[in-house]
């Protein structure tokens, strides 16, 4: 692990090499559900790379809040979760960066993402942010977001993926993690948070917006999106 000090400041993984695919192709299970079936139109594939405990993320969650409150019906949204698979690991086979904490939010978000449609589980995502990093991943947190969010945790099938008891360690879970991460290596990520639209990097959020030839505000993302959106659907 990084020292305390710099994974407060970064959320940058480099303790292994990575995976360059040679090309960005949204490989990760999609949102489903709400949006689809009211056009035809093609929504633009949103990746964001995140941990789900990194302020960085939490920060371009919060900038993409904004997104999806007035272009959610272009976008369609998911998240990639960076970490790496190592055996030593009792709970999840995998380290987190910021501990077996992260690893437990990174399933429950991967088991709303399957199990819910898009505004339940980005509601759940948002209050889980809103509770602070440092909370993110608690049994009590997931149990009070997905309340909120209005996610029922027992019959939906979140709960008994991520584990009834909230506490991330269900098998199913556990296993969408760990192909949530090889995705995310596949894809070229290794920052939290990456932003890729319509299999482009576009910016990434590393203690400070890097790499962000077309901006970082709401508004920059929203552009970008409206002109992917508009390739994808001329005719
Ligand atoms: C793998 O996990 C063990 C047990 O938690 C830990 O001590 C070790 O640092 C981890 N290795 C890497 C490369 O993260």
């Amino acid at each position: 692990m990084l020292p305390a000090t710099l994974a407060t400041l970064s959320c940058l993984v480099i303790l292994f090499p990575t995976i360059h695919a040679s090309s960005l192709h949204p490989l990760i299970v999609q949102s489903g559900g709400a949006w689809s079936g009211a056009e035809d139109a093609v929504k633009v594939p949103v990746v964001l790379g995140v941990m789900s405990a990194c302020p960085d993320a939490i920060l371009c969650e919060n900038v993409y809040d904004h997104v999806v409150q007035r272009i959610g019906d272009k976008v369609d949204l998911s998240l990639s979760f960076i970490g790496n698979l190592n055996s030593s690991e009792p709970d999840f086979g995998v380290t987190c960066m910021h501990g077996p904490n992260e690893c437990a939010g990174n399933v429950q978000e991967l088991c709303a993402i399957k199990y819910a449609p898009f505004e339940r589980w980005w509601e759940f995502v948002q209050c889980q942010n809103f509770q602070g990093r440092y909370e993110v991943g608690k049994p009590a947190t997931a149990l009070k977001c997905a309340n909120s969010a209005k996610l029922d945790w027992e019959n939906s099938g979140v709960g008994a993926c991520a584990g009834l008891s909230g506490d991330g360690k269900g098998k199913e879970g556990i296993d969408l993690l760990r192909e949530s991460i090889q995705a995310t290596k596949l894809l070229g990520i290794e920052k939290s948070c990456t932003v890729i639209i319509n299999g482009k990097q576009v910016c990434v959020r590393d203690g400070a917006w890097k790499e962000c030839e077309g901006g970082h505000t709401p508004a920059d993302f929203i552009r970008q999106i409206e002109e992917e959106y508009a390739k994808l659907n001329q005719n």
